[in-house]
């Protein structure tokens, strides 16, 4: 089985879906724009800037019948309040939807891809927690401080002059806080290489912090939580599918990846698996 496409990106996919009343037939195609916005953005911004017009043109439709018509979508509904209170206006309510679908399924869908991967190449945590899932909650926060799905926060402009650690940040300069570093910052967590599932893990960067923390993390642990436990359930001999001969030359001649059995997205802003191959 190939975990992430089977599994790990369409369930996050399909919360969401169902979160905003995004019809059945319409989520993988809103979801191949979300992508296309998110890991384009950097590399080829017309790609991004198509895929983002092509979730406002959806959800503009959409919400216009959604009012008219109250199409089921629990967060949708809630929103949709905010806007007939005058809260949000009809454009905050587009951004919103399309933010929420972009940013609640590729975040989400690499965490359980790379946690996973963290887990089977870890064959005593797994046993742990297979034994004892109170040890679970934990172990997805070290998961997500280990691999860091989303490894920096958005820009950020400084109001004023900031000094840190003796070195002054002017006024007006643009910052990007580098998560994936804090999170292995050894004075915080020591041995920080160390995948450890009983350190504690509280303060990780993970879904960042202040004001802009992330407002789904609960939902992330959640569908995290939901995920390894009834893996390791169902499937008591889940492992990596280190596959034949030839894909094990591919992993030796691929170095520290893992060759045929998984593979790491090359691209930012998420870091997250292109496949992650199983058998039980
Ligand atoms: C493992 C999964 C997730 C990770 C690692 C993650 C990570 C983050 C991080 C680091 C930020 C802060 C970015 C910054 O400061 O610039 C953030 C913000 C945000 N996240 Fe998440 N996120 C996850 C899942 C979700 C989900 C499931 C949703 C939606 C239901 C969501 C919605 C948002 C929103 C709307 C913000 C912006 C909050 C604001 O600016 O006030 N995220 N997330």
């Amino acid at each position: 089985m190939e975990f992430v496409s089977e599994f790990a990106t369409r369930l996050p996919v399909t919360i969401m879906a169902n979160y905003l009343g995004v019809s059945d037939d319409k989520k993988d195609e809103l979801a191949g724009y979300a992508r296309q916005f998110i890991f384009e953005f950097s590399n080829d911004p017309e790609v991004s800037d198509r895929a983002v017009t092509a979730l406002r043109g959806y959800f503009t439709q959409h919400i216009d019948n959604f009012l008219r018509e109250a199409i089921p979508g629990r967060l949708l509904s809630r929103l949709a309040a905010g806007y007939r209170d005058g809260i949000l206006d009809k454009e905050e309510l587009i951004e919103m939807c399309v933010f929420l679908f972009a940013a609640g399924t590729e975040t989400s869908g690499s965490l359980l891809g790379s946690g996973l991967l963290t887990l089977l190449q870890h064959p005593e945590s797994l046993e742990a927690v297979r034994n004892n899932a109170e040890l679970m909650p934990n172990a997805i926060e070290e998961m997500l401080r280990y691999e860091t799905p989303v490894p920096m926060t958005t820009m950020r402009v400084t109001p004023e002059a900031i000094e840190i650690d003796g070195l002054v940040i002017p006024e007006g300069q643009p910052i990007i806080g580098i998560l994936a570093a804090a999170n292995r910052d050894s004075e915080k967590f020591p041995n920080p290489g160390c995948f450890d599932i009983y350190r504690n893990t509280t303060g990780h960067f993970s879904f960042g912090g202040g004001i802009h923390y992330c407002i789904g993390a609960s939902l992330a642990r959640l569908e995290a939580r939901v995920t390894f436990t009834t893996l390791l359930e169902q499937f008591p001999t889940l492992q990596l599918d280190k596959g034949n001969a030839f894909s094990k030359l591919a992993r030796k001649l691929s170095g520290s990846s893992g060759g045929s059995t998984w593979h790491w997205r090359e691209r930012v802003p998420t870091r997250g698996l292109e496949y992650l191959r199983l058998k039980w």
